[in-house]
């Protein structure tokens, strides 16, 4: 694997499993020191030592994120531990689906507060900590779900579009300081979080809509957010790479 990260200092949110542990795995083989940031100890100690037992370089960063003090002091440890700071993936996510009569209050702020919130004090912290003449590259995890509804995704599908366009406007501000924004939008992916929405039913009807003919990986998303992330995407900003084996934009 090209060590094109080597050196440049990452912080991965809800690295613990699914995406963003993929997510770190993946820059961490590209050379990045990365801080994996989940809720619990023993999640974020044993994805420190998976990319350790690969040769990589990752640190642990236990912490809710979920408030603006969270994910600064979370972006703080980072730049500390590496004495400087260059890539920001928000990727944590806390979702439940509900049909419109049944949004309750507390799912939604719930849902805000991590899903929404928690990305504008991100990128807020991010920009603080980047070095203002190197810059750096925030990746921002949207969905599909941000361009395609579905029933009982109302919160889920409007936070997404929204990360979208917090993604953009904070590319069009950010861009004269280096910082590259963009977003991924993945389509539905196996993971820990995603279990308890999949079943066999559902999975077969969308591998039948997907042009690529099966579902998406932790690692197909991975690997688009590591390419995002690194000069490769040099001149790539307010984006949103959609990483869904087509299934979003045709018609089988
Ligand atoms: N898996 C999919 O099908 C899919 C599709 C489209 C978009 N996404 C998006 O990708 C991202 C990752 O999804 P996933 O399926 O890998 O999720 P997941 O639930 O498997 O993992 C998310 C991780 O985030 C952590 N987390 C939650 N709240 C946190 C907080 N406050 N502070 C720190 N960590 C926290 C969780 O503990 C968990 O380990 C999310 O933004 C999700 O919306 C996922």
């Amino acid at each position: 694997m090209q060590q094109d990260l080597a050196g440049r200092v990452a912080l991965v949110t809800g690295a613990g499993a699914g995406i963003g542990r993929a997510t770190a795995r993946q820059l961490a083989a590209r050379g990045a020191i990365v801080g994996v940031n989940d809720l619990k100890q023993e999640l974020v100690d044993d994805a420190v030592a998976a990319i350790e037992a690969a040769g990589g370089k990752a640190f642990p960063v236990v912490r809710n994120v979920a408030t603006r003090e969270g994910i600064a002091q979370a972006v703080r440890q980072a730049a500390e531990h590496g004495s400087r700071f260059d890539i920001l993936v928000n990727n944590a996510a806390w979702v439940r689906y509900q049909h419109v009569p049944d949004i309750m209050p507390e799912t939604l702020d719930r849902m805000l507060d991590i899903g929404f919130k928690a990305v504008v004090w991100g990128m807020q912290a991010a920009a603080e900590a980047m070095d203002g003449e190197r810059g750096g590259a925030i990746v921002n995890v949207a969905s599909t779900a941000a361009l395609k509804s579905a029933p009982g995704s109302v919160v889920y599908s409007g936070i997404k579009a929204g990360v979208l366009g917090i993604t953009r406007a904070a590319a069009a501000e950010l861009g004269a300081r280096g910082i590259r924004v963009n977003a991924v939008c993945p389509s539905a992916v196996p993971t820990e979080g995603t279990q308890r929405n999949r079943n066999a039913e559902r999975d077969a009807r969308r591998i039948a809509s997907t042009p690529m003919g099966r579902l998406g990986t932790v690692d197909d998303v991975a690997g688009a957010i590591a390419f995002l992330a690194s000069d490769e995407a040099r001149f790539i900003t307010a984006q949103a790479l959609v990483v869904d084996g087509g299934i979003t934009f045709t018609t089988l």
